[in-house]
């Protein structure tokens, strides 16, 4: 069974608990009806939807960078013991750093700074000495397939590379939880299904919980442990889909038959949700 009942909800593995959450911005604009949603940890889930359906509102507010207007948001519910463990045992990750970074579409570089420089940035932020932060920041490069440019400018650096450099940024910290809006959006194809691939390689190594969002139904498919579809006008889920395909995924899935399902179902509802409600 493909569309899913909403996930239960055992507080011990959610990294996210998001109760009756709305949004109403300040001009009045209705961005979310009452969204309820659960994500475990380790989960891929995408947010997949018409534009303005809500999916950055409804990321942005997961980060804390916008509050909701009613209900609830818990981030990494149970996990007192191991920030506690974390704060104490290693100075690379005090209580200070957020266990969730954000990749935004740009990767919004420093342009002035090298890649060494943009990368090692949060924990220059946080105080760490670079004695501390560059080891780190060597590994993460390492992870990125960036090592040979860790000396370049980024307007040295091609597109796809650039948003390497935001995602090693992002995970400098060792998030709990990674948030991606829209990432590889503006990347050409081919790049974008390569990053696609060492992203969900990473997501494995890492242990992470990615919160994506994408207008792409193959991108959503292909990456995803589970897609959220969502409808405008006034924003909110629609429904939710398991992609039951087991990983490592490579770009072989795209070929096959289970693949074509599933972006034939998420094309039906994805045009559901887009038909005008008037
Ligand atoms: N700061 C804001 N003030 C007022 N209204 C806003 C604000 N930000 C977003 N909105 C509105 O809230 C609704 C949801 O916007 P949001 O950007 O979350 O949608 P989205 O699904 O991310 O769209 P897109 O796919 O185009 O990025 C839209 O109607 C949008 O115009
Ligand atoms: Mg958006």
């Amino acid at each position: 069974m493909d569309q899913v009942q909403p996930t239960s909800s055992n507080p011990t593995r959610l990294a996210v608990d998001i109760v009756s959450a709305t949004k109403v911005y300040s001009d009045g604009t209705q961005a979310l009806l009452p969204v309820d949603l659960q994500i475990k940890k380790g989960e891929f889930v995408s947010l997949l939807g018409p534009s303005g359906c809500g999916k950055s509102t409804l990321l942005k507010m997961i980060a804390g960078l916008t509050k909701p207007s009613s209900g609830s948001i818990q981030i990494g519910k149970g996990d007192a013991k191991k920030s506690k463990e974390l704060q104490f045992n290693s100075a690379l990750y005090p209580s200070t750093l957020p266990r969730l970074s954000f990749v935004f579409q740009s990767p919004t570089l420093m342009p002035w700074a090298n890649v060494r420089a943009n990368v090692r940035l949060p924990l220059d932020l946080a105080g760490i000495p670079k004695v501390v932060s560059n080891e780190r920041v060597n590994d993460i490069l390492a992870k990125v397939g960036l090592s040979d440019f860790a000396n370049s400018l980024p307007r040295k650096l091609s597109g796809g590379m650039q948003m390497r450099v935001s995602i090693a940024r992002g995970l400098i910290t060792q998030p709990d939880i990674l948030l991606m809006d829209e990432p590889f959006g503006a990347l050409d194809e081919i790049t974008r299904h390569k990053l696609d691939s060492d992203l969900l390689a990473l997501w494995e190594k890492e242990n992470l919980t990615v919160i994506f969002v994408t207008h792409s139904i193959h991108e959503a498919v292909f990456l995803s442990s589970r897609v959220i579809m969502m409808a405008p006008r006034p924003g909110r889920i629609t429904n939710e889909f398991m992609i039951e395909a087991a990983y490592p995924r490579s770009q072989d899935f795209m070929l096959t038959s289970q693949f074509m399902k599933y972006a034939r179902l998420l094309q039906e509802s994805l045009q559901n949700a887009s038909q005008p409600s008037w």
